[in-house]
Order: C-alpha cells, then structure tokens, then sequence
C-alpha cells in the first residue's frame, strides 16, 4: 500500500488511474480505524479496482477544541489494518497540506437538514464536514464513496452536497458495525474509562427499548421514556433524542403513513460524546 502525503502526489496517481480506465472507491476516514471503517474498505476493495483511504482529523469540522486534540490518532496501527484489507492507498495529509495559508472558509448551507440534531448542537460541523468532502472528492475523483449509517445525518449532508455540486461519484452506505453489548463502534470509545464503557452501551438499548414501544406509543411519550430511562443511568447525559423521518431528517410528530423513521440520539459520555441510531421499518 502507498502512503501518500501530498497533494500534488495523490493528484498525480489518481490521473494516471483514471487514464487508465481503472475505477477508484474511496473511503474517507478520521483514522483510529475499526470494523466500522473496515467493512466500509474491503466493500471498496470489492467493488472498485482501486481502493483509496483517507486518513485526516479535519479541524474544521471540530466545533470543541479539546475534542480535536484528544481525537485518537494511530497512524502505525491504522496503516497495518489497511494493509489486510486490500487498501492501495493511504491520503494521509498534514492539515497545512489540506488547507494551505490564507484559504478560504468556504461557507455552505444546507438548509433545514442542518437546523436539527448534529447541525443544531454543533455549530459548523457539517460545514467542515462538506468541506473536506468536496475537497477530497476533488482529489481523489472516486467513482464510488463510501460511508456509515452510524452518522446518518452526514450521510444526508454528503449526498445533498453531492446534488448541489453535481460531484460525479455515487455513495454507497453501510449499516452500523457495533460491539458484541451493542455500543456502535466509534473511535472516540478508546477514551472511555472502564467504568463508562460499561455504561455507554445504554445508548443503544434506549434505542431498542423506543423501537420496542415505538407501535404502541405517541410520539411525545416514547421520547418522554427515552429521557427517563438514560436520565437513570449514572455517567450518561442525554444531548437529545428523535424520531425522524429518514429522507428529511426532520422530527415527526406522529407515525401515521410513515414507512420508516430513524431513532437518533447524542449522549455525553464521561469526557467523549456519543451519537447512534436506529432505522425501524414500520411495514
Ligand atoms: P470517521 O468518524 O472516521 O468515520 C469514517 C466513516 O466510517 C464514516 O462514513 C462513518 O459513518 C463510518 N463509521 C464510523 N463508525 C462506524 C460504525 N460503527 N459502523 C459503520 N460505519 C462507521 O465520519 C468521519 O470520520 C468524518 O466526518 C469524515 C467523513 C471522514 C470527514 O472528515
């Protein structure tokens, strides 16, 4: 597998590729790899006869700076499981490579699909998010990109930015990879304490215990259970809790002519902060 720092350099191979008729995945990551991003290469590696990974803790998609410095950074490690995977390349760039003296704070507006959830509670996120994305899109000119459900609202970033920007690559997504107790695999786990890993798993069955009750209850009073039951939970603090329709993201009132809805929550956790969710078909 190359390792690949530079701008100039990925630019380079990617246009020799493409030349040669070759079709590129690409999947963008923050590095401290796990079985979530795994999955996510070997579908590349699977699909695409180039398998491009990204390895960069974006700074502007931090919207608290402590959580950008202790963002886990293990490139050694990361580089060894790209290796098993069948990833031809790492893009793993200094943040001066990415964004040089004197750029530009690109603004983007993402409208309503931004004014909830992650949007409201972290100001400028998805804005770093379509950031790096369009500027990795640029980069690598991949075929197909391929992401997470674990962050489903970014998903619906990405595939709107994809619209407005006419990008010509298709995103592919995959559902969440979790831990054997059901907590959704993220790379901010790693700084739980023993004691908080034992608790965060309570994310996930707040979820299925609103999916279990989703048929029989409102709207206001599942929500209302949810906040209960972490509220009980020591270590745990619910940031927010909704039931969403999966296509708008935004919050239902109530299930009628519903087919779907995703049950999305945010959970601080110890020093970490921790999203996951839930797709329930109603058929
Ligand atoms: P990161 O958190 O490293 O995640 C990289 C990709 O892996 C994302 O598409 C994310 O949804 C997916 N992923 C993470 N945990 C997962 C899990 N448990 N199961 C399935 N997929 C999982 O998301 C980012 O980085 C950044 O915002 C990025 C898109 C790279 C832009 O900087």
């Amino acid at each position: 597998m190359e390792v690949i720092k530079q701008v100039h350099t990925i630019r380079e191979r990617v246009q020799a590729l493409r030349c040669s008729g070759k079709t590129i995945g690409l999947v963008p990551t923050m590095g401290a790899l796990h079985q979530g991003h795994l999955q996510l290469l070997k579908a590349s590696a699977a699909e695409n006869d180039v398998t491009v990974c990204s390895v960069f803790v974006n700074p502007t998609q931090f919207n608290n700076p402590d959580d950008y410095e202790l963002y886990p950074r293990t490139l050694d490690q990361d580089i060894a499981l790209l290796e098993t995977v069948g990833c031809d390349m790492l893009f793993a760039p200094g943040a001066e490579e990415v964004y040089p003296r004197q750029h530009t704070l690109l603004q983007f507006s993402f409208g309503a699909l931004e004014a909830v959830m992650e949007g409201a509670h972290r100001p400028g996120h998805f804005n770093g998010v379509a950031t790096i994305v369009s500027k990795l899109f640029h980069l690598v000119q991949p075929h197909r990109a391929y992401f997470g459900q674990k962050d489903l609202q970014q998903v619906a970033i990405v595939r709107q930015l994809v619209h407005s920007l006419s990008f010509d690559v298709q995103l592919v997504c995959f559902p969440t990879v979790r831990e054997e107790d059901g907590l959704a695999m993220s790379s901010r786990n790693t700084r739980l304490s023993a004691a908080q890993r034992q608790v965060a798993p309570q994310l996930y069955m707040a979820l299925k215990k609103a999916e279990a009750q989703l048929r029989q209850n409102p709207v206001p009073t599942i929500k209302a259970g949810v906040a209960a039951y972490l509220g009980q939970v020591d270590g745990v603090e619910l940031e927010y809790f909704e039931i969403v329709d999966p296509a708008t993201l935004q919050p239902v009132a109530g299930l009628d002519g519903m087919q779907e809805v995703a049950l999305c929550l945010a959970a601080v956790v110890g020093p970490v902060r921790l999203i996951d969710n839930l797709l329930v078909n109603l058929n």
